[in-house]
């Protein structure tokens, strides 16, 4: 099979596109508009394999993605802008790459009768007290990242009801792992707890998440694509939930950070309490999820731990402007390097 990736040098599109070449021996393109989020360093270990290609460009440039399409008997979106703070602060780029990216990216589809697969978020439903969604539950996006998601979604539906396109989504739970921007929840707390710096935790941090590891969501997302029925929506939730405090406190038990470095700041607005993501139907796919959240967090640490060279270029460029922006206050530099 060959799959044009779209936003496969982002964290998650990496992690599918390495899954794809080196599990399944699919040739993959990668249109990538390689925006602060995405690196071509994310994909370095596949780069030189035979039946990869990469093309620079946005979503929402036709020329570009009609160069990156030929040849390609599916496409898999996962280019987007995804992180609810930025949403907020700016969300002119979320309208413009999911709503105007994804309707040049169908309308191509479309064109090459190719089947296509977007990958969407359990941001779509918005926040649950008690229960799971599921994916007939009704879509109440709270952000401007999660409206913008959703109209994407909703205009994916439309291409299969009105033109026939074999369209697909596929919406996950929180994902971590290896290559998340620091930006995030998880890498920002680690990434923090390494150097010794504040842990800037959101109003109470009670706000409970579905998390997945990384890699069961690209398997999750690789078995839509091959098994899913056009038209359908899966959701592919993580097998555990965890409130952002708590999730904090391992951290600071992974690292041997001090538990003193927990800052409680202004929460998001408008931030969402719960996410639950209900999966039967993807796991009546043949799909489930293999990584549990302990395990998957301690390889997650470790990553970070181990990779210095990934993270040192972001850390000490644009992304420190960002962060003083958003927390007040500057990063700290120096790792402090355990014994
Ligand atoms: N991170 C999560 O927890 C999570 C959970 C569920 C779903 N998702 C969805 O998965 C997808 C990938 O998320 P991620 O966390 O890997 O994001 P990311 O921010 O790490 O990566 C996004 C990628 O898209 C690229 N991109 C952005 N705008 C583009 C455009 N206009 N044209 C081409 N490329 C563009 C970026 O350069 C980057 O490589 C998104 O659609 C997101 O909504 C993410």
């Amino acid at each position: 099979m060959k799959l044009l990736v779209c936003g496969g040098a982002g964290f998650i599109g990496s992690n599918f596109v390495r899954l794809r070449l080196l599990e399944h021996g699919n040739a993959v393109t990668v249109l990538d508009k390689l925006t602060y989020a995405g690196r071509e360093e994310n994909l370095e270990d596949v780069a030189g394999l035979p039946g990869f290609r990469f093309v620079r460009g946005g979503i929402e440039d036709a020329d570009a993605v009609a160069e990156a399409i030929a040849g390609a008997d599916a496409v898999v979106n996962f280019a987007a802008e995804t992180h609810v703070d930025r949403s907020i602060a700016e969300p002119d780029a979320f309208i413009r790459t999911h709503a105007m990216g994804t309707f040049v990216l169908l309308e191509a589809a479309r064109e090459r009768g190719v089947r296509y697969v977007q990958v969407s978020t359990d941001e779509v439903y918005g926040s649950i007290d008690e229960g799971s969604f599921t994916e007939s539950s009704r879509l109440a996006p709270s952000s401007p990242y999660s409206a913008t998601k959703a109209g994407a979604d909703l205009l994916v539906s439309s291409y299969h009801h009105t033109y026939g396109l074999e369209a697909l989504i596929c919406r996950g739970s929180n994902n971590y792992g290896p290559f998340q921007y620091p930006e995030k929840l998880i890498p920002l707390m680690v990434l923090n707890a390494l150097h010794g710096d504040p842990l800037p935790v959101y109003g109470d941090g009670r706000q409970v998440r579905n998390w997945i590891y990384v890699e069961d969501f690209a398997r999750g997302i690789g078995h839509v694509l091959e098994h899913g029925a056009p038209g359908e929506a899966y959701n592919v939730g993580g097998p555990d939930e965890a409130a952002n405090i708590d999730v904090v406190r391992r951290i600071i038990e992974l690292t041997g950070a001090s538990p003193d470095l927990i800052e409680y700041v202004a929460d998001r607005p408008g931030h969402d309490r719960r996410y639950s993501l209900g999966s039967e139907k993807a796991r009546a796919l043949g799909w489930a999820p293999r990584v549990r959240f302990d395990e998957g967090l301690e390889r997650t640490v470790a990553w970070y731990r181990d990779n210095p060279a990934w993270w040192e270029p972001i850390r000490s460029g644009d992304y420190r402007a960002y962060y003083e922006r958003q927390y007040g206050r500057a990063l700290g530099g120096r790792l402090e390097t355990p014994d």
